[in-house]
């Protein structure tokens, strides 16, 4: 294949994903591969360049993890980034030193002599910093490019071999000159032609996913979200209907959707999905649990188990499709770095255990806005790809205390006023993620001449980037004393409506 790829060793760092992407921006393919990968598959992958990821850990912590020496020797250029460029010097013998505290934040970077890294860049530049180990010595053959504030030695080469190091951070906005410096890597050092698009990663993933499969049968549990939506019409468009789609009702969706997600498949892609109604199943496993964690282990067990039996069922199916995305991906990898278990998240359709299914995840290098942007190229409508996310275990985690049939027709009623009277009013938009939640408590209130002792129901609309901090939204108090009436007035059983004003952290986005 003649197609142009930058591979993305990751170290761990929270930035690995964000340097693949900015690759992309610049119009060169790129991957992202863990960092035990080896010299063989490399060359096999035939890449342009490789870049090493900045990772937690310093060169002297027992077990951290080092690239295959043999990767330095195959005449490809590798830039080293922060650990990246610290693992290099260290074996390639040079010095590093371990420092004892970290340091991080911006620094003024300061060039020395002409470099085809630096080409055309500022003499003094803003950078952006995080690392503890310091490089006392470059390699042999290397040659000091910039220093820093903090550091003498903050980027260094041998041009001869391609083979550079950086100390701060390209990937990030505060770098002023960061998506130059990427640049001059791809196209000066590595020869790329920068001209990948996103239509070239359909036509790419459309052949690879043929190659893969061949004549078999691809199964694929399709959520309503958008990562599995746009994966099954990429899957559907590679093999047609040698696909097919199961759609798990677990009676903890939102109002409408299971109608939606299979009549939109079938009229628009005419693609199959054969929907399970699991409500009974869902709500036996469910009957008397009131702890959250308890919640999303059994609704990730009986997803599986009705995956499975309906799986079993097909004749032929020989792999199994996921939606599956990098962040996902990092977070059942080894790799993980320090981020402790808040909740437990659970996504459709992952992968029983002891199946024999082979996997297919075609969207295993992009971001989220990524899936979009396919989504939309693919032709999946703009309301279902700038839907808001939804968890895995559904309604259940949004109704506090014991999950029931009665209690989920309640809150849909009550969610489904919310949204739709924000699409009404332009907001949806506006807020990244919104919905209603039920609370295990009564309130006294009066309606009429009748004294009531009703149901709560909470309302939490946020604004957010990246769904890990976010503030609550300001929405304006008309609009919410129209959505307070119309639900207190049209859901029987609700006598009361609360905003939430708690932000991310302390609280989490969901109630449980
Ligand atoms: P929290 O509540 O942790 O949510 O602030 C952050 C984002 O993750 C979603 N979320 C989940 N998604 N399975 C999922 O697939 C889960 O168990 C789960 N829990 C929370 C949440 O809706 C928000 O977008």
């Amino acid at each position: 294949m003649s197609r142009e790829t930058i591979l993305v060793v990751d170290f761990g760092s929270q930035y690995s994903q964000l340097i693949a992407r900015r690759v992309r921006e610049l119009q060169v393919h790129s991957e992202l591969l863990p960092c035990t990968v080896g010299a063989a598959q490399i060359r096999a992958a035939r890449p342009r360049g490789i870049i090493l990821s900045g990772g937690p850990d310093s060169v002297y912590d027992d077990g951290a993890p080092r690239l295959d020496p043999e990767i330095y020797g195959l005449g490809l250029p590798v830039l080293g980034i922060c650990y990246g460029m610290q693992l290099m010097a260290h074996q390639l013998r040079g010095r590093v030193e371990r420092s004892a505290r970290r340091e991080y934040g911006p620094s003024n970077l300061e060039v020395r002599g002409a470099s085809k890294l630096f080409a055309g860049l500022p003499e003094r530049q803003r950078v952006w910093m995080s690392h503890g180990d310091a490089i006392l010595e470059a390699p042999g053959g290397f040659r000091v490019l910039a220093r820093s504030t903090n550091s003498e030695c903050a980027a260094f080469a041998d041009e001869a071999r391609r083979l550079y190091g950086i100390q701060f951070h390209p990937e990030v906005v505060h770098t002023t000159h960061g998506r130059d410096l990427l640049r001059n890597f791809l196209i000066g050092v590595c020869g790329c032609s920068g001209s990948w698009k996103m239509s070239s990663f359909i036509d790419e993933s459309v052949a690879a996913i043929r190659a893969r499969v061949g004549e078999g049968r691809v199964i694929a549990g399709l959520s309503g979200g958008v990562d599995s939506s746009v994966m099954a019409v990429l899957v559907g468009r590679a093999i047609g209907d040698r696909l097919t789609c199961l759609f798990i009702d677990s009676g903890l969706l939102r109002q409408r959707e299971a109608d939606e997600v299979v009549e939109a498949f079938d009229r628009k892609f005419h693609l199959p999905v054969r929907p399970i109604d699991a409500t009974a199943r869902f709500m036996d496993a469910l009957r008397d649990v009131t702890d959250p964690e308890d919640k999303r282990r059994i609704i990730g067990r009986v997803f599986v188990e009705v995956f499975e039996a309906e799986a079993s069922r097909l004749e032929g199916a020989g792999f199994l499709a996921q939606g599956t995305l990098y962040p996902d991906l990092i977070e059942s990898t080894a790799f993980k770095g320090p981020s402790a278990v808040i909740k437990t998240h659970h996504n459709v359709g992952g992968l029983p255990a002891g199946m024999t299914l082979k996997l297919v995840e075609p969207l295993r290098e992009l971001f989220k806005d990524e899936v979009r942007r396919l989504g939309r190229e693919l032709g999946l409508d703009e309301s279902l790809l700038m839907r808001h996310p939804f968890p895995g275990p559904g309604l259940a985690v949004r109704i506090l205390g014991e999950v029931t049939r009665e209690r989920c027709d309640l809150l849909r009623r009550a969610d489904d006023i919310f949204i739709s009277e924000l699409r009404a009013a332009g907001l949806y938009g506006e807020v990244a993620q919104a919905f209603a939640v039920l609370l295990p408590i009564k309130t006294v209130g009066v309606m009429g001449d009748y004294r009531t002792y009703e149901n709560v129901v909470a309302l939490r609309a946020v604004t957010t980037d990246d769904f890990m901090t976010a503030d609550w939204a300001r929405l304006p108090a008309d609009f919410l004393a129209k959505v307070s009436a119309r639900i207190v007035n049209e859901v029987r059983g609700v006598n009361r409506v609360v905003y939430d004003i708690s932000s991310k952290p302390p609280s989490t986005i969901e109630w449980e």
